[in-house]
């Protein structure tokens, strides 16, 4: 099999390893990737040698991506989640094929949903946890602040949950992404009049929540200033993460405590209030992350959501170097990009 390796800032490479599969254990899962997909804000980090990220592999050499689409080649006698010939997403590294465990994070792709949208579920299903986790309420104001695959993501969603969606970027291109994913409104952050612009666009009634999903300090500041008093702000970005150092006070009186905000980090599955007990099939939280995946392939399968609208690369997974210095050089224009494991 073949899998990408970080040696080091910005030294990734493809490798061969052995892979047997020729006598599966009860409970595992031999899966063959047809595409993976590249989580630009993470992977971007990890690629350039930033902050370690809690629950990402530590030191070189390691693995890189989280977003798997592939087919079930083979299972082993306890397996009932999934059969021969099915179609999965996983959080796996990019890598040709892998086995995997029956208790690892796997969703079935629904028949309907084309790869290329589907492939995005898991980072979608984050966007959907930034709403979860701050208790969004059908008709409130939401402002994303970063428009990138998972800022995009929670773009297309706002409208789907019932939010009136406003998009702040730091590109003309970005803002025009959101608007394809369905923003009810785009804005600069640096634009001079983005208060009175929100001001207006909510009738003076402010926004409620903000998802922030970029990492520079300037960006947490538009966040604590457009937010209403009293208001709620998701942070799924890495704060400060291979940026420049802060030179303000991110929690001032003028910026967090007289306006009454409340914080949320997203960091995970936000808690749920009504678990079945113990009743089969046993539901501890509606929401964990592969129930919150299956929401976002329905919406798929309904043709409500379409991530693939923002491939902008595809590459064939030999090229995978060339899209890492791509996405290191910050290039506006890339945005979801996709690696191919067939073989050419
Ligand atoms: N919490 C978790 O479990 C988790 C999991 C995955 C990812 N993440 C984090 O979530 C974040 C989003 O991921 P992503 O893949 O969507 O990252 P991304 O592609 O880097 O998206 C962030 C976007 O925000 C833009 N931005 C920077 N400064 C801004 C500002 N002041 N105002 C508005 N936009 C600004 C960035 O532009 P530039 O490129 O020009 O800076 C970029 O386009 C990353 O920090 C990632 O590490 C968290």
């Amino acid at each position: 099999m073949k899998i990408a390796i970080l040696h080091g800032p910005r030294d990734l490479r493809i490798e061969e390893k052995p892979l047997d599969t020729s006598s599966l254990k009860s409970k595992e899962i031999w899966i063959k990737t047809e595409i993976s997909a590249l989580k630009i804000g993470t992977d971007r980090g990890n690629y350039e040698g930033a902050e370690q990220v809690p629950g990402a592999p530590v030191g070189y050499p390691r693995w890189v991506g989280d977003s798997n689409l592939g087919i079930v080649q083979g299972i082993g006698s306890d397996v009932k989640r999934v059969k021969i010939g099915d179609r999965v997403v996983t959080r796996q590294a990019h890598q040709s094929e892998y086995i995997t465990d029956d208790s690892a994070s796997l969703v079935k792709v629904p028949e309907g949903v084309n790869s290329e949208d589907a492939v995005f579920a898991h980072l979608y299903a984050l966007s959907s946890q930034c709403f979860h986790k701050a208790q969004f309420r059908v008709g409130e104001n939401v402002a994303v602040i970063g428009l990138g695959v998972l800022g995009l993501g929670a773009v297309a969603l706002g409208p789907l949950f019932g939010g009136r969606l406003i998009a702040i970027g730091n590109s003309a291109t970005r803002l025009d992404m959101a608007k394809r994913m369905g923003a009810h409104a785009g804005y600069l952050y640096n634009d001079p009049d983005l208060q009175d612009k929100l001001d207006n666009f909510t009738n003076g009634f402010g926004v409620d929540l903000v998802i922030l999903t970029a990492n520079p300090w300037p960006a947490f500041r538009t966040a604590l200033q457009s937010v209403r008093e009293n208001g709620r702000v998701s942070i799924v970005s890495l704060l400060g993460r291979g940026e420049t150092p802060l030179n303000f006070n991110p929690l001032s009186m003028e910026l967090f405590y007289t306006k009454g905000i409340s914080l949320h980090a997203v960091s995970g599955p936000a808690g749920y209030l009504y678990p079945n007990g113990g009743i089969s099939p046993m539901i501890e939280n509606r929401y964990d992350n592969d129930r919150t995946a299956v929401h976002i392939l329905s919406l798929m399968e309904d043709g409500l959501l379409e991530p693939k609208k923002l491939i902008t690369h595809r590459f064939h997974y030999t090229k995978m170097v060339e899209a890492y210095e791509m996405a290191f050089n910050r290039q506006k224009s890339m945005l979801g990009v996709i690696f191919s494991w067939k073989e050419q």
